[in-house]
């Protein structure tokens, strides 16, 4: 696998693949992999002829209250991880490679209703900076296709109205949340979690399964948000917010015949905030 870290030697080795008629799949990341991310690098293999990851903890998409100082990096055991999935290309960029003038162009992302709610409303500015970031690297790496996982089911949404309404020639692929064997989705930051708060992290998941059962059992939408919210209190987590949602606008279910719905969760366990989802169909 080849490491590039500037602008002009990815653009070159992408241009070298194209001139032979071979097709990109991109796989954006913040780094410090997972099994999770792996999956969507074995995706983007499987779809097209060469696979282009990158890794960027980017500041501007982090409050500043967030972890961005404390966000695990990890590029040595990174770059192994891919090279074992069989990664063509790690981009690796320096935050002066892609802010090279400090603050840029922001990607004001207004998708009518979807960046504005939950993960919108409780980190205000995330989607801006994500969108900004997403859309720079889709221009430096100009793929056929992106994978992003559902863990991040907001993101993927924001991410698909994005490439839809700005009419950017690129396919999202989406893949499944991957879950260690408790339950639990994988996630970088589950490490900032004690030892006894990992025990209790599933709890979240299993939240979200019974949010499942009740709404197959026939109960309002609106009764299960507010069992799941007071389940989870009682547990110990502080919950920004626990819903059911319309799974293509993520607007609050219409109870129209057919209408796919998903169940967000995103809580505060001691100083981590965990997000998890689950398609309810
Ligand atoms: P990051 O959190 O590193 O996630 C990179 C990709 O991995 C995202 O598409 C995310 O949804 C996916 N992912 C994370 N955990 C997963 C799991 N357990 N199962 C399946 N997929 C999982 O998301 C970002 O980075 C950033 O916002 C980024 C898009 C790179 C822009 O900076």
């Amino acid at each position: 696998m080849q490491t590039v870290q500037d602008a002009a030697a990815l653009r070159a080795t992408i241009r070298g693949w194209r001139s032979q008629g071979q097709t990109v799949g991109f796989v954006p990341t913040m780094g410090n992999l997972h099994a999770g991310h792996q999956s969507l690098i074995r995706l983007a293999r499987a779809r097209a002829d060469k696979v282009v990851a990158s890794v960027f903890v980017n500041p501007t998409q982090f409050g500043p209250n967030e972890d961005f100082e404390r966000y695990p990096r990890t590029l040595v055991q990174d770059s192994a991880a891919l090279t074992e999935q069989e990664c063509d290309l790690l981009f690796a960029p320096e935050v002066a490679t892609l802010y090279p003038f400090g603050p840029a162009s922001t990607v004001l992302l207004r998708v009518p209703g979807i960046t504005t709610m939950l993960e919108g409303a409780h980190r205000p500015g995330h989607f801006d900076g994500m969108a900004t970031v997403v859309c720079k690297l889709f221009n430096l790496v100009q793929p056929d296709l992106a994978v992003f996982g559902q863990k991040d089911f907001q993101q993927l949404r924001v991410i698909e109205r994005m490439v839809r309404d700005l009419s950017l020639p690129i396919k999202v692929v989406s893949a499944p949340i991957l879950r260690a064997d408790d339950g639990l989705a994988l996630s970088s930051r589950n490490q900032y979690l004690s030892p006894e708060e990992r025990s209790r992290a599933p709890y979240i998941h299993s939240t979200l399964l019974q949010m499942r059962e009740l709404l197959d059992a026939g109960h309002p939408w609106q009764a299960v948000e507010q069992a799941a919210h007071a389940r989870l209190v009682r547990a110990g987590f502080a919950p920004d917010y626990v819903v059911i949602r319309d799974a293509e606008n993520l607007a609050e279910p219409s109870g129209q015949a057919g209408e796919r719905l998903v169940a967000l969760v995103a809580a505060r366990l001691g100083s981590t905030r965990l997000i998890d989802n689950l398609l309810l169909d």
